[in-house]
């Protein structure tokens, strides 16, 4: 009995008891821990529906019906995915204001917490295509110079050689694509907005949307080296044309008047 007490007052007695209790919660955290995140995760996501749900009653319902099954006011959202919505909420381009030929981009007034809630929402009404990850859009693996070829063959007839936007017919408009997130990027190609055609991974490959991002981020980035000369916002010929004509006819012009009053000057005399 003497014995035991004393080891009991041993004063590494102790120290093993808490690590004997630390590797026993060890390993309850081990074999517990998995199937609770994977709950937390289920709960996470069916909360951010629900709140979801009630941003877009107040929101977006008036347009595009209570149950996203849309209006005159507004098309159908079952479908869309969770991408269309981080796109047009993203930008600021929903919620809609005033009717026009195109919904133009606004300040966004929703927090990207809650547009991911608005996106879950919408996303559990029908499949479509998700948010893409940082992975999908980021410079890692990127070729600039193929990104540039399909730019030129795929968005350069709406979006101009460069990215830098053009107007296309009744009172439409391709935006100037400088400064725009490369997660909006890849869910415009995603989505196809309005009058923009969707270019799903079997027409433009994952790997070929991030060369895309790529050479738009080459070109546009501050990093940018202008190929020489002005840039003259890179419309090409017709801009540079009108250039020509605007500064050097009136050169000339003013060295003609200049020429007039010299020789109108010397007969006086
Ligand atoms: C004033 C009416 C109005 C309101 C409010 C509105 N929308 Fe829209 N929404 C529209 C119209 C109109 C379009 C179609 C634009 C087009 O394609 O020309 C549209 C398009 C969309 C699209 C694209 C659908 C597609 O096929 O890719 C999404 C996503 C969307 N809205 C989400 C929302 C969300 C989310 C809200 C609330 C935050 C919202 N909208 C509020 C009118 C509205
Ligand atoms: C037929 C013409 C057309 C083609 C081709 C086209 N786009 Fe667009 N694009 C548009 C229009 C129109 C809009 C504006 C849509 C809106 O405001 O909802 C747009 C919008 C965008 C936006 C959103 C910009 C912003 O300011 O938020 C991006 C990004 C974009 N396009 C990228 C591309 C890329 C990349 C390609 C080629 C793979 C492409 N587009 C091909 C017409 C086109």
């Amino acid at each position: 009995m003497k014995k035991l007490s004393a080891r009991r007052r041993h004063p590494l007695a102790a120290l093993v008891v808490l690590l004997l209790a630390l590797a026993c919660t060890g390993g309850l955290y081990a074999a517990f821990a998995p199937a609770s995140k994977a709950q937390a995760d289920e709960t996470a996501q069916s909360l951010a529906i629900d709140e979801g749900k009630k941003l877009y009653a107040v929101g977006c319902a008036s347009c595009h019906g209570t149950g996203g099954q849309g209006t005159t006011d507004g098309p159908s959202l079952v479908g869309v995915g969770a991408a269309a919505v981080d796109f047009q909420v993203g930008t600021g381009r929903m919620p809609a204001q005033q009717p026009g030929a195109q919904v133009p981009k606004k300040k966004v007034i929703y927090s990207q917490a809650e547009i991911d809630q608005l996106a879950a929402y919408i996303a559990s009404l029908g499949a479509g295509p998700a948010v893409p990850s940082e992975e999908k859009y980021g410079p890692e693996g990127a070729d600039i110079a193929k990104g540039g070829e399909l730019f030129r063959t795929n968005c350069a007839q709406c979006h101009n050689f460069t990215g830098k936007g053009g107007a296309l017919t009744h009172g439409k408009y391709a935006p100037t694509l400088e400064g725009v997130d490369p997660k909006h990027i890849y869910e415009a190609m995603q989505t196809g907005p309005q009058n923009m055609p969707s270019f799903p991974d079997t027409t433009l490959s994952e790997q070929n949307k991030k060369d895309i991002i790529a050479y738009l981020d080459a070109v546009n980035g501050d990093d940018t080296v202008e190929p020489g000369g002005l840039s003259l916002g890179g419309l090409g010929p017709v801009s540079e044309g009108l250039f020509a004509w605007v500064f050097g006819l009136g050169a000339l012009i003013a060295v003609a008047v200049w020429v007039a009053a010299r020789t109108a000057k010397a007969k006086k005399s």
